[in-house]
């Protein structure tokens, strides 16, 4: 179930919902909505501080039944810190612990205030579609793979519609929903291809899935590309990654027309659908998790799909390699030469290194075939990215200056950030090889960048940046869900770019 997003301009302690949220800082102030509440029901949320139980520390909340003079069932009173440093990120954590607790109570609707706080630089747009792209972040749910439970047991009710408080609902307001709709219906496409299983979610899958958003948007075209136009085309070094999978690979090419003539934009995600690591196998240890090394391409497919779902002025390509990386007697091999797209030859070293493998034919085949504007890649790359940045960053890679500030403006005004990380030549000799024109490891140090480096072969001359997600786009662990990064960043960028 999507969340649905509104705005309301009445009066906080006038609006009938199941829950009310507003904001409650550190120190003597409330809130502007709190204060209203506070006087209307004749100073609950000041006897509430008062008391102690509330205190407005960042990343509380508190939650009070009825109160007299309020017509919302429930107040959530959540904590904003002190006023002088509500910025930015206080606002972020604020949204999101609101939405955190909205999602566990039985309710199927709520009315926000928080949007009505003031935050140093930002807007009224931005803060609302800030608040709604947290909400549904956490409103979203995996179903797809659950076995079917007894029909009568109880159901709590399911958060399902939220509204957000506005000054004046207008124009601003009105495309700043529009954009959070189609950007978490863009994220939520990512998550669910993402947290499916990998034999659910194969190369064909994935097709298929591409298939269905040319059927439903007008204006959005297809192709598919077989083993056999791969071969045909000389996509070796794809093709020796596939060679181990009884799954065939897919190259998925969507493209949307919104820009008449102009060069497209041109957008790359890494689609391995298992990773097991091929003959250099992975340990089993968190081998799970290799699922989600398709999130590069679950993450441009997403943005794809928000682009169009606004329907852009612009034109764009998304262009998926769709394998599997698996051992098997026809397996690539450690010491293989692979002959790519482009020409170059490359040893390969270590056959877990496969997705700057599909990604360098990916990439040729973008640039030869459709000359674009700007080519942007995602891909769950390195391991060593996520050693460098964590789980809060992705990694940016990019020799072009104005594009790596489009880019993280992007990722900054969406939440979905990036840090950069230099592809000086220096790094290169690390990918020298005694058999080929390149090899597929650069050893044991600055493994995100050698990545990245081994790409920068493929793309020479052209404007490209590469975002290595394996941080960003899952969280770890049982219950681990893909995260829908890096939806927000290129969804955002594309709205930059677009006229
Ligand atoms: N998909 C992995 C990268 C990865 C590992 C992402 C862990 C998220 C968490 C990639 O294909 C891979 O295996 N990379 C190797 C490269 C190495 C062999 C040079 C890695 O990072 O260990
Ligand atoms: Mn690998
Ligand atoms: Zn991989």
């Amino acid at each position: 179930m999507t969340l649905s997003f509104s705005t309301t301009a009445d009066a906080p302690e006038t609006i009938a919902t199941p829950c009310l949220v507003v904001g409650l800082f550190e120190g003597g102030r409330l809130g502007a909505a709190a204060e209203r509440v506070d006087s209307a029901s004749g100073g609950a949320l000041s006897r509430l501080r008062e008391s102690g139980d509330a205190t407005g520390k960042p990343g509380s909340s508190t939650l009070l039944f009825s109160l007299p003079g309020i017509a919302a069932e429930r107040v959530l009173a959540v904590g904003l810190g002190e006023p002088a440093k509500f910025d930015t990120a206080a606002f972020h954590r604020a949204v999101n612990e609101s939405a955190k607790a909205l999602g566990k109570l039985p309710i199927d609707s709520a009315a926000s205030f928080l949007t009505m706080l003031e935050v140093p630089g930002r807007d009224a747009a931005w803060k609302l579609r800030t608040a709604a792209l947290a909400a549904d972040q956490h409103a979203y749910r995996y179903t797809a793979t659950f076995k079917p439970k007894a029909k009568d047991a109880p159901k709590k009710p399911e958060l399902g519609a939220i509204a957000f408080a506005v000054p004046q609902a207008d124009e601003a307001c009105a495309r700043s929903l529009d954009e959070a709709r189609a950007m978490a219906s863009g994220v939520r496409f990512a998550r669910e291809l993402g947290n499916l299983p990998p034999n659910i979610c194969n190369p064909a899958w994935i097709a298929a899935q591409a298939k269905d958003i040319a059927a439903k948007h007008a204006g959005v075209d297809l192709d598919v590309l077989e083993r056999e136009d791969m071969e045909k085309l000389g996509m070796g070094s794809l093709l020796g990654v596939a060679s181990g999978s009884a799954n065939p690979p897919k190259l998925v090419v969507l493209r949307w027309n919104g820009g008449g003539e102009a060069r497209p934009y041109a957008l790359v995600g890494k689609g391995i659908t298992f990773d097991s690591g091929g003959l250099s196998i992975k340990p089993g240890a968190g081998m799970e998790e290799m699922k989600f090394d398709m999130c590069g391409a679950a993450g441009v497919l997403g943005a794809f799909l928000a682009a169009v779902e606004l329907k852009l002025a612009l034109n764009l390509v998304c262009v998926v390699p769709a394998v599997e990386n698996m051992p098997d007697g026809n397996s690539y091999r450690p010491s293989d030469i692979l002959t790519s797209l482009s020409g170059l030859t490359i040893e390969v070293l270590n056959t877990d290194a496969e997705g700057r493998l599909i990604l360098c034919d990916a990439l040729t085949y973008t640039a030869q075939t459709f000359d674009p504007e700007v080519i942007i890649d995602a891909a769950t790359l390195t391991g060593a990215c996520v050693v460098a940045l964590g789980k809060h960053a992705s990694g940016l890679m990019t020799r072009d200056e104005e594009l790596a500030a489009e880019l993280l403006a992007a990722g900054e005004a969406t939440h979905d950030r990036a840090w950069r990380l230099p592809l000086w030549d220096e790094y290169q000799s690390q990918l020298e090889s005694g058999f080929a024109d390149v090899a597929n490891i650069g050893g044991k140090y600055a493994g995100a960048i050698t990545a990245g480096c081994f790409l920068a072969r493929f793309t020479n001359g052209r404007r490209w940046a590469h975002l290595d997600i394996a941080g960003t786009a899952w969280d770890e662990g049982r219950k681990g869900l893909a995260t829908g990064r890096p939806v927000r960043l290129l969804t955002q960028y594309l709205i930059d770019r677009s006229t």
